[in-house]
């Protein structure tokens, strides 16, 4: 796969201020990038209209999350068209943090897949096995389930517009461990795996990332891996001191590639 997508979800953090000036700063940085690398942001929803008018479509812009119904008596919830209304590029969908304080489940993330594709704004789902999961030895039968429940009956076509982000429960936020390179690879090449058992020869097109305590130390081992396709990080690309080192690091590896 020729691209390498690089990004950040920036969770509840920044105000409208201080998400200007990142991505301010982000954009000069990204001036001459290597083109193979597309980045993205995911600022939280009180940030996205202006940051849409202040950048262009060399950074893809997205939320984090979004319902399934376009309009209706859901009180607290944003819709695929209000966020299409706004210009957002991707949605971000069943985030752990999502499923396990908000109940977001496999059923529902479908249904979300479904209507961010049908108003054709990219579905980035999050799929992650617990640390219980991973300690009974059924890491794999738990990406599975969720692969297969999340992206039920959508189409060999439309497949081409998703992208996956593997983040192992275990490895998120300050209390996550590392995970290993060694790890991290397999369960990527479990998930094309399993993506193209669902969608045949497709299933090559689809981007796999991976997020979770990813650093500058660990952040070209993880993309070594035949079916890393991109880093998805939090903690160490909100202060742009230190995401510029990781790009740089990046930017070497497309280089060399
Ligand atoms: P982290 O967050 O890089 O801070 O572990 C990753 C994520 O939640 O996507």
């Amino acid at each position: 796969m020729e691209k390498l997508y690089i990004g950040t979800n920036w969770k509840m953090h920044k105000s409208i201020k201080e998400g200007r000036e990142y991505t301010q700063k982000l954009k000069e940085m990204a001036r001459n990038k290597n083109e193979r690398m597309q980045l993205f942001i995911i600022p939280p929803y009180t940030s996205l209209s202006i940051l849409r008018e202040e950048m262009d479509s060399s950074i893809l812009l997205g939320a984090q999350n979004m319902h399934w119904e376009d309009e209706g008596p859901f009180t607290g919830e944003i819709s695929p068209s209000m966020l299409k209304e706004i210009g957002i590029d991707l949605v971000e969908l069943g985030h752990s943090e999502r499923r396990q304080y908000y109940n977001e489940n496999n059923v529902d993330l479908n249904k979300k897949v479904h209507a961010a594709l049908d108003k054709e704004i990219i579905p980035l789902l999050c799929i992650g096995e617990k640390l219980e999961d991973k300690e009974l030895g059924v890491s794999e039968e738990s990406l599975s389930v969720q692969l297969k429940i999340c992206l039920n009956n959508i189409s060999t076509t439309q497949i081409k517009n998703v992208l996956i982000a593997y983040e192992p429960v275990w490895a998120i936020g300050a209390g996550g461990t590392e995970a290993s390179t060694n790890y991290v690879h397999k369960m990527h090449d479990h998930i094309r795996k399993v993506l193209l058992e669902i969608f045949g020869d497709n299933g090559y097109d689809i981007p796999i990332l991976f997020g979770g305590s990813v650093n500058r130390g660990n952040a070209i081992e993880y993309l070594t891996g035949q079916n890393v396709n991109g880093l998805f990080i939090g903690r160490s690309a909100w202060d742009l001191e230190k995401f510029e080192p990781i790009l740089n690091d990046i930017e070497q590896f497309l280089q060399q590639k």
